[in-house]
């Protein structure tokens, strides 16, 4: 069994797997080198050659126990006929939903529209540096979709509230996307995906923005996650939750249940350790790999030790940022191997 589903299933607490969120990408000069050539990034994840070698990458540099698929949460929107378009320095920019459209979509376009990301996993799935390792398909939760697909573009700097009130956005299309996300995983795991996360990297802006009551939360992410959750366990495959920014991470645990909970870095790792029990994922702030060795050492220990006996799975609390050293995450991997 691979070190990853050892922790998860058997509650192994030896030996600490490691992973990271965006581990391909910008910080790699091989991934920029591709990328310079491929100026359109949704046409980059539908090249199913090179985005198998794009997830391939850091496994050819780092004792890394997972690869994630090259792909992005917003592949769904695009399979959904909305336009979606990465601009640079600036990030997702997305056009308007075709509502008439939308509700008329079949899973046979859809799933042709994403169907070099089924492919670019069964390539992956068979390459012997993924053996004994697993391969990660990943989703983003209906509620960061949602976000994303109604404001139309990070909600980072502004969210666009008003629209969120009109009942066919923010009920109906909740469950359009939900509809086809899980049709997204089924395909995922059909193609060779050992472990699904969902990304719900919005969740912690429902508790924050006023206008939001708190029965949106579980409207919004608790229920609608709860469900893609017991989706992803019926096909025999465990799944990772990320709610990002959400307050309270044993409240979310205890509602939604999902095999591992990927925490950020504003939650406390003692005071986590002691209230849930399922596997912990991640939790170290991305800025600590932009400081120094030393420092980075001392922040992996004090992960590493609090959940000395609690089954963790090692992670950051965020993507790794574009400016990372390469050199310094080999250093946190060594950091993580070498740890008993
Ligand atoms: O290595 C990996 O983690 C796999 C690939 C991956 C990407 N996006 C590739 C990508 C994954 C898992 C994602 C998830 C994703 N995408 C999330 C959830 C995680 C998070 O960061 O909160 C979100 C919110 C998105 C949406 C998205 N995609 C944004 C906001 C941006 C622009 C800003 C940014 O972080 O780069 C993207 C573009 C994107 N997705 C890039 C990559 C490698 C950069 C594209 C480029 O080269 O310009």
């Amino acid at each position: 069994m691979s070190p990853i589903l050892n922790c998860i299933k058997n509650n192994k607490t030896t030996n600490k797997p490691i992973w990271l969120m965006r581990q391909a990408g910008r910080y790699l000069p091989e991934f920029r080198k591709i990328r310079e050539k491929n100026t359109n990034f949704i046409n980059l994840c539908l090249n199913k050659i090179l985005s198998s070698e794009i997830t391939l990458q850091p496994l050819k540099r780092f004792k890394l126990d997972a690869a994630i698929i090259f792909s992005d949460i917003l592949m769904l929107p695009y399979a959904l006929n909305q336009k979606v378009e990465f601009i640079k320095n600036i990030g997702p920019k997305l056009g308007k939903i075709d509502l008439e459209n939308i509700n008329q979509i079949k899973e046979i376009d859809f799933v042709e529209k994403l169907k070099p990301i089924y492919e670019s996993l069964k390539i992956t799935s068979e390459n012997k540096l993924i053996s004994n390792k697993d391969l990660i398909g990943f989703v983003g939760a209906p509620w960061t979709l949602l976000v994303y697909m109604i404001n139309q573009k990070s909600p980072k700097n502004k969210l666009s509230i008003n629209k969120f009130n009109n009942n066919f956005l923010s009920k109906d299309l909740l469950l359009i996307i939900e509809k086809f996300l899980k049709i997204h995983i089924k395909k995922q795991i059909e193609a060779g995906a050992t472990i699904i996360q969902i990304f719900d990297s919005w969740a912690g802006l429902l508790e924050d923005h006023e206008s939001f009551k708190p029965k949106d939360l579980y409207n919004y992410v608790y229920e609608p996650t709860e469900r893609l959750v017991n989706f992803v366990k019926d096909l025999n495959v465990p799944v990772i939750c990320f709610p990002r920014g959400i307050k309270n991470y044993k409240k979310f645990c205890d509602f939604v249940k999902p095999d591992v909970i990927n925490i950020d870095y504003n939650v406390n790792p003692r005071d986590i350790k002691d209230k849930i029990n399922i596997t912990i994922q991640g939790g170290l702030d991305p800025k600590i790999l932009l400081t120094d060795k030393n420092k980075l050492k001392k922040e992996a220990l004090f992960y590493l030790d609090t959940f000395k006996d609690h089954p963790y799975i090692f992670n950051l609390g965020h993507g790794v940022l574009p400016e990372t050293k390469p050199e310094m995450v080999q250093e946190l991997v060594n950091i993580v191997k070498n740890y008993s």
